[in-house]
């Protein structure tokens, strides 16, 4: 697939002051002087950024910015400097911000070449790699736009960025390399992850998806991607995939994605299975949702795109932790031949569904796949869906849902949730959830009371899992920016990319 804005990040060793470029770009904190580079910089500039201090017009504050045009004293045009709020209360995600507001700034003003000190702030305060990272992942995440469908080109923004991570000492160069290259992966992963959700439902459909996902691992080595079409999903009794694509003209999918690096996994790791619901356009179907935003819910397939999206950067970083991707795809309408409320369905692990509301689809999608993976022994299972309006009136669009058996599951996830910036909150589930869930004429019901819908949902996909430690995340409102921030342009975040391949290149390091 073509990138929107094809999107290059570096490393350079170079003197900031000899530094040739449109944009060289500093941070400072609100509470703390510049940096002995930032001040020789600062002199070749006569003052110019102390200036701004002493005036009160840039003082670090988040979310400010401020720029100094260089007037030929240095190599560069300008320098933008961008606030980065109190020095204690600095994160992985502040630089990670500060990174994509200056690629934003940068694709507004139509620039080529931006090169960023942004480090030089940070000195002791974190890993070089997680540093070189944050950089990387948020000049792709601030650069980010989706016009692909604007056919009179309005805008004139240029077709590519090249940003740069400079320094004059080629130790901290050095050091800040592996991670501005695992960064440029997993951002290019996330950028890809959004421009496929954004592709409205018209023209991603189950069946285009999983030509999409085979057009991209065709000439991967260390992915094969196999597709169950609808008879082999007949033959094999997916009734609950069937079931949710049986009011579409597009047939569903699964999509089975199977990574086994080159180099051999340590043998404590386990076998990880990444399950991601991808209803490709979710009406509600009989029990259709009601008119108003019901477009985002062609949005309702980014659960499996993120699992796409991860394969994708783990086959690039050549992590060795073998992972299983799962995606159930389904186009959720209604029909003549949709399935229909009252309706009992019977579902690959033999399981029986009543159906209550053909609106709670997705479990009813991802109960198979589940099934699917604990069947082929995976030791831990981590689902990713837009599962319940529930979960967004619990958490608001801030956080993901995180359910799970397993406690140490739990703490992995949290650490990779606030190295990636891509939070989660726990939330609970287990026994009292499951009884809500039990049908008086089948195993199981697919929709609960109006109470604790979020947690509700994740018992009944507990119900699959068999022996496997398991974690459910739920995304819904965190797959979507409805206005724009320093993370670009309003649609698809791509959310779940960078907590997920965090999580699994944490696995390989540790231990
Ligand atoms: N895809 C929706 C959940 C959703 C809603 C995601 C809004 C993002 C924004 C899901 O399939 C759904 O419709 N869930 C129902 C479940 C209910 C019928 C038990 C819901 O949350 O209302
Ligand atoms: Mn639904
Ligand atoms: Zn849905």
């Amino acid at each position: 697939m073509k990138e929107i804005i094809e999107v290059d990040v570096k490393t350079r060793k170079v003197e900031l002051v000899r530094c040739k470029t449109d944009i060289l770009v500093v941070g400072r904190f609100s509470d703390a002087g510049p940096d002995e580079v930032i001040q020789a910089l600062d002199a070749k500039l006569d003052g110019g950024i102390e200036r701004l201090a002493k005036l009160g017009d840039f003082t670090g504050k988040p979310k400010t910015h401020a720029i100094v045009y260089a007037d030929g004293k240095i190599a560069a045009d300008r320098v933008l400097l961008l606030g980065l709020g109190e020095r204690k209360k600095a994160t992985l995600d502040t630089i990670r911000r500060a990174a994509a507001a200056a690629a934003n700034r940068a694709v507004d003003m139509k620039v080529k070449r931006i090169s960023l000190a942004l480090h030089r702030s940070f000195d002791d305060h974190f890993d070089a790699a997680a540093i070189g990272r944050a950089m990387a992942e948020g000049v792709y995440l601030g650069s980010y736009r989706y016009d692909e469908y604007v056919a009179q080109n309005g805008n004139g923004r240029l077709g590519s960025l090249d940003a740069e991570i400079v320094d004059p000492d080629p130790a901290r160069i050095k050091s800040l390399a592996p991670g501005v290259s695992a960064g440029a992966i997993i951002g290019q992963a996330q950028s890809y992850a959004r421009t496929v959700a954004n592709r409205p439902a018209n023209v991603i459909n189950p069946p285009a998806l999983a030509r999409m996902a085979q057009d991209l691992f065709r000439r991967v080595k260390t992915v094969s991607c196999t597709v169950f079409d609808e008879k082999k999903l007949r033959a094999s009794r997916m009734g609950g995939i069937l079931a949710v694509g049986s009011g579409s003209q597009s047939k569903p999918r699964l999509i089975v994605l199977k990574y086994t690096p080159a180099q051999k996994p340590a043998k404590h790791l386990p076998t990880v299975a990444l399950v991601g619901k991808a209803v490709t356009f979710d009406s509600g179907g009989i029990s259709i949702k009601p008119a108003q935003d019901m477009d985002q819910m062609k949005l309702d397939k980014t659960g499996g795109i993120a699992v796409l999206a991860t394969i994708k950067a783990l086959a690039e970083l050549k992590l060795p932790v073998n992972v299983l991707g799962l995606i159930p795809a389904a186009e959720n309408l209604p029909s003549g031949s949709s399935y229909r409320p009252g309706d009992i369905v019977t579902t690959y692990s033999g399981k029986t569904v009543e159906i209550l509301n053909t609106d709670a689809e997705g479990r009813m999608i991802l109960c198979d796949a589940i099934t699917y993976a604990a069947e082929r022994k995976c030791d831990v299972i981590i689902d990713v869906a837009t599962l319940t309006g529930a979960c967004m009136v619990a958490l608001g669009p801030y956080k993901a849902g995180l359910m799970s058996n397993d406690d140490d599951l739990v703490g992995v996830l949290q650490k990779a949730a606030a190295e990636s910036g891509e939070s989660v909150w726990r939330m609970p589930t287990g026994e009292e959830y499951a009884e809500e869930m039990k049908s008086k004429i089948a195993d199981l019901k697919n929709a609960g009371t109006r109470w604790g819908g979020a947690c509700t949902a994740a018992a009944f996909l507990q119900q699959f899992v068999g022996q496997a430690r398991w974690a459910h995340l739920d995304i819904a409102g965190m797959d979507v920016i409805l206005k724009p921030t320093e993370y670009g342009c309003v649609g698809g975040t791509g959310f779940g990319v960078r907590l997920l391949t965090t999580y699994l290149m944490n696995l390989v390091k540790e231990k």
